[in-house]
């Protein structure tokens, strides 16, 4: 088992890698515990963890509102927590994402842990302290930064997820690895095949070194003001292609690494021959290079985008594998290449 400490404004994060729900007794010992799952993971798991409060939510998206949010509020007042429960949210984002909103605000804050069962979930979604809910038809409009005390992370709950959560677990390993991690792109490149079949000890290495990137990214800026943006590396094409393709989130973002890497080519950041081999990685990981969206719908997506300001986006190039820069860029500047970089990307890919 390795440890990786964030250090959040509110307190420490411990994350855990190699550490099942096993360990759950020895962080949470003397204490009330409320465990939140949800219901495929009760199913699956529910005999594995230890003897605690289990409160159960349902799956989906749909479910990740302020209702659900309410009900656990109702869940902890019944069980008559107080300011020294703990919270253990059991399951892949959408549990932590909840989760953790819900006893950020439960008398203004209770601890919380997570115990995440998805790869996403080990590699992203439970680390770094963002929570929150959808409001209002967009997603996680609603939410604190709170750092989990700590993360209990095991590749074992991977064997039962289905492949096309695997694959958005493994976009964004791949992220990872193009933002910060030369070695890593090519530790996936020498050994993606024991990655996809699940072999435990490159599995836990990727997620070892996930934790180590955007857990240190984090420590330089918890609350998103500059370098946390590069961990949005293939979000903002990423996520107007979702809304606009509806597509997994993996598979709009890899389509979205694929368009920002073909944009650095075109600035001169990046070689030609390392897009190439970005291109040739997603493609071995049975992931899209390419994922046809009207550009009118497109445009309308990256408007849509949170993290604009009036004329600007931030966007993330590579100057580099494993060396990620944010520029601002003219959103009308943007639009009027986009159809070209497109263009270029459908040629390469
Ligand atoms: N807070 C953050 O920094 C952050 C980062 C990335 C994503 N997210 C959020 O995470 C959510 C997506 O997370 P996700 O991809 O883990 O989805 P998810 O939590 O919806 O899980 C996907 C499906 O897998 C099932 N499942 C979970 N563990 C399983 C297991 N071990 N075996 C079999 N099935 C299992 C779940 O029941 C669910 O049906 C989104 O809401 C997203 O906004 C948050
Ligand atoms: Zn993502």
């Amino acid at each position: 088992m390795k440890t990786y400490t964030i250090r959040g404004a509110a307190g420490d994060s411990q994350v855990l890698v190699g550490a099942g729900l096993a360990h759950l007794p020895e962080l949470v010992a003397g204490r009330q515990v409320v465990a939140v799952t949800d219901t495929t993971v009760k199913r699956l798991y529910g005999g594995s963890i230890p003897p605690t409060d289990v409160v159960e939510i349902g799956t989906g998206e749909g479910v990740k509102t302020l209702e659900t949010v309410r009900s656990l509020y109702e869940a902890f007042m019944d069980r008559g927590m107080d300011r020294g429960g703990c919270v253990v949210g059991i399951g892949g984002g959408l549990v932590c994402d909840i989760t953790g909103f819900a006893a950020s605000t439960y008398l203004r804050g209770v601890d919380f842990g997570f115990v995440p069962t998805t790869l996403l979930a080990q590699v992203d979604a439970a680390m770094g302290g963002k929570n929150g809910v959808n409001f209002g038809g967009y997603k996680n409009m609603v939410g604190c930064f709170r750092q989990p005390r700590f993360v209990l992370s095991d590749v074992a709950f991977l064997k039962t997820l289905a492949p096309a959560e695997l694959a958005c677990g493994f976009a964004e390993i791949i992220k990872h690895a193009l933002i910060s991690s030369r070695r890593m792109f090519e530790l996936l490149e020498d050994r993606h095949r024991e990655a996809l079949a699940l072999a435990p000890a490159v599995l836990e290495r990727l997620v070892w070194d996930s934790v180590t990137i955007k857990g240190g990214i984090v420590n330089r800026d918890e609350r998103e003001g500059g370098e946390r943006r590069k961990l949005n590396f293939g979000h903002t094409f990423g996520h107007a292609i979702e809304a606009a393709a509806g597509v997994p989130h993996g598979h709009a973002v890899s389509a979205g690494m694929m368009i920002a890497a073909q944009m650095s080519v075109d600035r001169g950041l990046l070689a030609p021959e390392e897009l190439a081999r970005i291109g040739s990685l997603i493609t071995a990981m049975g992931l899209p290079t390419i994922i046809e969206v009207d550009p009118r719908r497109m445009a309308d997506g990256l408007l849509r985008d949170k993290k604009r300001t009036r004329k600007r986006i931030a966007m993330v190039l590579l100057e580099g594998i494993g060396r990620a820069v944010v520029q601002p860029l003219d959103i009308d500047e943007l639009l009027e290449a986009l159809p070209t970089v497109l263009e270029s990307v459908r040629t390469c890919g």
